[in-house]
């Protein structure tokens, strides 16, 4: 949560920050601000609540004339959405600017403190006391900025990405981070810093990723110096970034969202690439071929996600179970930390999010570790925490994914994890080779079939007109479409605000049957699989109790389509790979839902795309 920019060089600081943070509003958009320390040595700090254009607004008329500065686009934590509690926060005599993503625990006790001793706080936000502290140290020691941050951070319990600023050095920036991600652009003549890479791509490939515990030194016309808490100084490893300007832009799409959508035919083929080869005969996943003993040994894998990485991951639990006869336990990750997990090592953990950053993933990931678990990481954003924490992964290589609700990763996460149960399948010899190849070819048909299914979009946007204004959905599905179900209804809420309920289409009698009337309806995810039977009866129950009906069938049922009120076909897919085709024109209905409605798909209210808070 939260986006952070930074910028030192020669151009103009306020274009490149604003720019930068509407590459981050994904992260959060309750409130923007900047700082930037003017030629004529003034510390301009400007905030407003809401998305950055009301920071563009605000500043229109203000002095922005900067070669330095500090932004921030603020998901809260610590107190409401307001002016005030936007950052940048500044010390009591305006010394200092910072912004900060994260939340900082002991923020209660280190501000009565610093109240003892005389400091006037003006937010409610946790991160103030991070600004007043550091200021505190360093007029009492009569220190530098570096010395009083890394004195401060040894005070602070939590989780950061800081920047910080100075009125009286218009030649430095210092970052730091503790749990929260931060990476520093290397430009030629400037250096950028953010909380992931999109706000600088277009002036630098060459990035730095802080690692936790490190403070950055950003001066001008020096290198880049980075320390840890002892203030010993760290190599710099500087990478490649494979991000391009074009990936970060609408494309000619009304939204991020519906883009995204789109591309998935591309991303997929992009995530199958050199994994499954010799016309699917053979599958090749680094992670698994360079760690055989592990994954050969393994008696249990645990997989740690989040929201929809969640529903991706129950996915996997099938695929896992029935390809490779691996007992698989699917747990969220904010659960797993706190339930006294039991690992061994002879447990695989896996540890899938889109973003990499989820605090809830990467604080499993280590309790993973710490047990002497083999953590396996699945991720999109390259260069991200959960890759670099992990003793192996996989990249689902979806590009960015920048509307909030996640569609492409969620395709992508299912692909990945459907090339690692065939992996494994093929390594512990728990399916014939056969049907190891068979699957392979089905899966590299997967991209071309799911072109097919986004030719339903024109269908589905009318069938959406009938249904924007239901006020609570149910979704049902079975077996490998359960989740599906799940991850359908997670989309309808997150961008249309219905109330929508997914369940397990067996489960139904036990309760939410009950809420089933004319007002109610049921979106069914029935394709012809070995429980096509069952689900018939379901949809039979349904139809039994007056609710109206919207399932999702193979092309050229003809029972189901007798039975519901209206019906999406998609082409025949093995049982296992159905989820990747089913999960689409479930996109789209909750995609134009919320259009209909009049809603922001990309950001919708309340959330943020990486949540790097607990
Ligand atoms: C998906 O639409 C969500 N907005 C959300 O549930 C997300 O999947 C979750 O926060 C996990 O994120 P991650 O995959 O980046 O860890
Ligand atoms: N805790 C800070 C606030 O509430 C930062 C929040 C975040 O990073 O999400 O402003």
């Amino acid at each position: 949560m939260c986006g952070i920019v930074g910028y030192l060089g020669n151009g103009n600081a306020y274009d490149v920050l604003i720019k930068g943070l509407h590459r981050l509003e994904y992260r959060g958009y309750d409130s923007a601000g900047i700082a930037m320390v003017s030629p004529a040595g003034k510390l301009n700090v400007f905030k407003a609540k809401g998305k950055v254009e009301n920071l563009e607004t605000l500043c229109k008329d203000k002095d922005t004339n900067a070669t330095i500065g500090i932004a921030h686009t603020r998901w809260a934590t610590h107190g409401e959405p307001s002016d005030t509690n936007a950052h940048p926060h500044y010390s009591e005599d305006g010394e200092l600017a910072l912004v900060h993503n994260g939340t900082i625990e002991n923020y209660k006790l280190l501000r009565d403190v610093l109240e003892e001793h005389g400091c006037t706080f003006h937010s409610e936000t946790d991160t103030e006391v991070l600004v007043q502290l550091i200021e505190y140290i360093k007029v009492k020691n009569n220190c530098s900025l570096l010395d009083a941050v890394r004195e401060a951070l040894h005070q602070v319990v939590g989780a950061y990405a800081i920047a910080v600023i100075e009125k009286n050095n218009p030649d430095t920036i210092v970052a730091a981070r503790q749990s929260s991600p931060l990476v520093i652009g290397i430009g030629e003549d400037d250096t950028f810093l953010a909380s992931d890479a999109t706000p600088f791509v277009e002036y630098t490939q060459n990035a730095v990723y802080l690692k936790d515990g490190e403070i950055a030194v950003i001066q001008r016309g020096e290198p880049l110096k980075i320390f840890d808490l002892d203030n010993c100084e760290s190599k710099i490893d500087v990478k490649t970034l494979e991000l391009t300007i074009s990936q970060l832009e609408k494309g000619g799409y009304p939204s991020f969202m519906l883009k995204e959508i789109f591309e998935q035919p591309t991303t997929l083929r992009e995530c199958i690439r050199g994994r499954v080869v010799d016309g699917g005969r053979k599958i090749l996943l680094n992670g698994v071929l360079d760690n055989k003993e592990v994954f050969k040994n393994a008696k249990r894998i645990v997989i740690v996600a989040c929201g929809t990485s969640w529903h991706a991951s129950l996915i996997g639990k099938y695929l896992i179970q029935e390809m490779c006869h691996i007992p698989v336990e699917v747990e969220y990750a904010s659960e797993f930390r706190y339930s006294c997990p039991v690992l061994t090592k002879d447990d695989i953990v896996i540890a899938l999010s889109q973003s990499g950053e989820t605090a809830d993933t990467l604080a499993a990931v280590k309790i993973a570790r710490d047990m002497g678990a083999f953590v396996f990481g699945i991720s999109n954003a390259v260069g991200s925490s959960i890759p670099r924490e992990t003793d192996s992964g996989a990249y689902i290589h979806v590009g960015p994914e920048i509307g909030v609700a996640s569609t492409k990763a969620f395709t992508g996460q299912v692909m990945v994890l459907t090339i690692l149960a065939l992996a494994i399948a093929e390594l512990r010899e728990s399916m014939p080779q056969e049907k190891v190849a068979e699957l392979g070819k089905h899966l590299l048909e997967i991209p071309e079939l799911v072109e097919h299914v986004l030719k339903l979009d024109e269908e589905v946007k009318r069938l959406s007109l009938i249904y924007t204004y239901a006020r609570n959905f149910l979704y049902l599905g079975r077996g490998y479409n359960y989740p599906v179900a799940l991850e359908g209804a997670l989309k309808l809420k997150e961008i249309s605000y219905i109330h929508a309920e997914g369940y397990p289409a067996a489960e139904m009698k036990h309760g939410p049957i009950a809420l089933i009337d004319a007002e109610m309806p049921s979106v069914i995810i029935a394709p012809q699989d070995h429980l096509y039977e069952k689900i018939v009866s379901n949809v039979q129950q349904v139809k039994a109790r007056g609710g109206s009906i919207i399932a999702i069938v193979t092309e050229g049922d003809s029972v189901i389509r007798n039975i519901a009120d209206h019906v999406l076909e998609i082409p025949e897919v093995p049982e296992c790979l159905s989820p990747i085709i089913t999960s689409i024109p479930l996109q789209l209905l909750s995609y134009y839902i919320a259009v209909n409605k009049g809603k922001n798909v990309d950001m919708p209210r309340n959330l943020a795309k990486s949540v790097t808070v607990e």
